[in-house]
């Protein structure tokens, strides 16, 4: 099958040790033949992740999982397929169109939404967000925003004073429930309905609201609830509300938190944001078509898995920088943070993923990267057309800056100057990098590039005889506070310090 011409690509022939039969011993080509990856290697784990491939495509197929395989979340594999299938078939009554009427809905009943969650039911919205909308969409007056409301993000911290600066905002923007431009509105999220970060906050939220609205009709519209299909503290709670199931949004079955931004999860933000749900699964759904059905010649789920397990594994690169090529993809990279940290750090094993924005780190972790120590793997992340018209730097009658001689460059030139130089100062030091590269920042785009990294974690994990679904070693810290919370005063905690 081949793919559309919007095409994410995945490119790495820079971190292949590929010497010339005329090259002469050199102290580089010395360390590039350490640092970099000899294709022989690649092509010796091809047949091992071929079969991971199928593993992970029987997977999805099983209706009841093995003791050896659970937990097992492979619901996101066909998730996107499934949803566009339901909207063809059911139209009107399918999850897309409940979606996409809910926040109809919602758009005309406020002007602001508050996204309650954390983690995997936070950061793929968060992501989406800030991809896909203005970096000043909450500061645009509302006709430029097209009606679509202002987003804040809470529930992921237990930050007093970041909360009550959210608290602030409300309390001082909304006097007149009365006038829709004054309301908010909240989605709260959260699979297990009883993560303590996103439950407080929401409780504080509900108190508030209740302030505001008063018992109304209005205030049950305006708190819109996702969770997972059980019966989970948070369905109880707005059950014991009134809210009918069909009132709750449901995250399906076999669907891992980090693994879940095409549920309602990341597609009613996206929806609620006025973004085009349909193109982001559309997206999603040709990757997950390019990984269950190319060779790996054209399989870029298989390349990235095979290119960053072997560059972790064994040319000893722990460290996995995603190079963000633009600012807009700096959550997105939080996003994958999450991903890769949860699902591959297990048993003392996994990469150690980092969010860079470039040029922007360049003054900042650069030196590290061109010079620091050899532990690391660089994933540029760049963006081949900017969506906006190209800025030119222009002629100024004061030259004393010296651009004049730049004056018909224009941004996205020298943004690739940038990259191709950094690139090739990486090269010249022996620093493997490779390049995710979107053609543009879109919905169609950025739904391949996050099914890509879903599909690739995935892959990775199975290359390392490791479950990638849950995360054990979180409950850790949840343990040790609930404990703490019911054993210590609050006054012995306030003054508490972290050594005990
Ligand atoms: O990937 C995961 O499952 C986690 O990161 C969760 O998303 C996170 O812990 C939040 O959990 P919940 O949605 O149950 O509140």
């Amino acid at each position: 099958m081949q793919l559309p011409d919007e095409a994410i690509a995945f490119n790495y022939q820079s971190l292949l040790f590929l010497p010339r039969p005329e090259d002469e011993w050199r102290p580089l080509l010395e360390l590039q033949s350490e640092n970099f990856l000899a294709p022989t290697r690649l092509k010796a784990i091809v047949p091992q992740i071929m079969q991971i491939k199928q593993q992970v495509a029987t997977e999805r197929e099983l209706i009841e999982a093995p003791a050896n395989l659970r937990p097992l979340d492979s619901g996101f594999v066909d998730l996107p397929d499934k949803l566009l299938a339901d909207l063809r078939k059911n139209k009107d009554k399918s999850e897309l169109s409940r979606i996409q009427a809910l926040a109809t809905q919602l758009r005309d009943l406020c002007d602001r939404v508050l996204i309650l969650g954390i983690g995997g039911s936070y950061m793929g919205a968060r992501a989406l967000f800030e991809s896909l909308k203005s970096s000043f969409h909450n500061e645009l007056p509302y006709e430029t925003r097209l009606g679509v409301p202002r987003f804040y993000f809470e529930g992921n911290n237990v930050d007093n004073d970041a909360f009550q600066d959210v608290l602030e905002l409300f309390q001082t923007t909304c006097l007149s429930p009365e006038d829709k431009q004054e309301r908010w509105a909240s989605v709260v999220i959260s699979k297990s309905g009883k993560t303590l970060e996103t439950a407080a906050a929401f409780r504080v939220i509900r108190r508030e609201a209740k302030e505001m609205y008063g018992k109304t009709e209005l205030l049950r519209k305006m708190i819109i609830p996702v969770t997972g299909p059980g019966d989970s503290p948070l369905r109880k709670l707005f059950k014991a509300e009134g809210y009918e199931d069909s009132e709750i949004f449901t995250i399906p079955d076999r669907v891992g938190g980090r693994f879940s931004v095409f549920s309602p999860v990341g597609l009613l933000p996206a929806a609620l944001m006025g973004l085009d749900v349909r193109a982001l699964l559309l997206g999603a759904s040709s990757i997950t078509r390019n990984f269950l059905e190319e060779p790996f010649e054209r399989n870029i789920v298989l390349q990235f898995a095979a290119v960053c397990h072997l560059m972790t594994e064994e040319l000893q690169k722990p460290i996995r920088v995603m190079a963000m090529w633009s600012k807009k993809l700096e959550a997105l990279g939080f996003w994958y943070d999450q991903l890769l940290s949860e699902s591959l750090g297990k048993q003392g094993k996994g990469a150690t993923p980092l969010t860079s924005v470039l040029t922007r780190d360049l003054h900042s972790r650069g030196q590290q990267f061109q010079e620091g120590k050899r532990d690391k793997l660089l994933i540029n992340v760049t963006v081949k057309s900017p969506k906006s018209p190209p800025l030119p730097i222009g002629m100024s009658d004061r030259n004393e800056d010296g651009l004049n001689e730049f004056s018909r460059r224009s941004y996205p030139s020298l943004m690739q100057a940038a990259i191709h130089g950094t690139n090739d100062a990486y090269r010249e030091a022996a620093r493997p990098t490779c390049e995710i590269q979107l053609p543009t920042l879109s919905e169609y785009n950025i739904g391949q590039l996050l099914q890509m990294l879903m599909l690739a974690t995935v892959v990775e994990g199975k290359l390392l005889s490791i479950n990638p679904y849950g995360q054990p070693g979180v409950e850790a810290y949840k343990r040790n506070m609930m404990s703490i919370l019911k054993s210590v005063s609050n006054q012995d905690i306030n003054t508490k310090n972290v050594a005990g």
